[in-house]
């Protein structure tokens, strides 16, 4: 294995599918703020606390996957992962996530145990240092002040 590129004070902000519709999308479960408001509140805190934000979205669950990997061989310090309705569904995310050194925290907007039954189980938490949810687009910025801390 090849030893990863120096981009330690980067953080990888993925997005699964749907998420490029937020703001539009049910804004009575996941808020009227889009995905660019949101790159916008990570990038200031970012520079608050000396991290490069490398915010994505994908509604392809191999880019997720090629994503991750390319965190691990870029070097970088953290990534969030909101990967939508695949958290629920997507082992070869859940293994991508093991096969990485890079810690990994679960981003949700809502707070998925509170819906339907089939958002409970999560591929995503099971393999991620931690989760957060609930907080609709301030998770994203509780879990990037959470990576300060590591
Ligand atoms: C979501 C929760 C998922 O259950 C859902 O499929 C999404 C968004 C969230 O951010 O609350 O697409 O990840």
């Amino acid at each position: 294995m090849t030893e990863p590129a120096s981009s330690a004070a980067t953080i990888y902000v993925l997005n699964g599918p749907n998420l490029n519709l937020l703001g539009l999308r049910e804004p009575e479960i996941y808020g009227s703020q889009t995905l660019d408001d949101i790159a916008d509140m990570l990038d200031d805190r970012g520079r608050e606390l000396g991290f490069e934000i490398d915010m994505r979205q994908s509604n392809h669950e191999g880019h997720l996957i090629d994503w991750l990997h390319e965190a691990q061989a870029e070097g970088v310090k953290a990534v969030l992962l909101n990967a939508g309705a695949f958290t629920h569904t997507s082992v070869a995310l859940h293994d991508a996530i093991k096969s990485i050194k890079v810690p990994v925290i679960e981003v949700h907007l809502s707070n998925p145990h509170k819906r339907e039954d089939f958002r409970h189980k999560s591929y995503v938490g099971m393999a991620a240092l931690g989760t957060v949810c609930g907080f609709g687009a301030n998770s994203y910025l509780v879990a990037l002040d959470a990576v300060s801390r590591l």
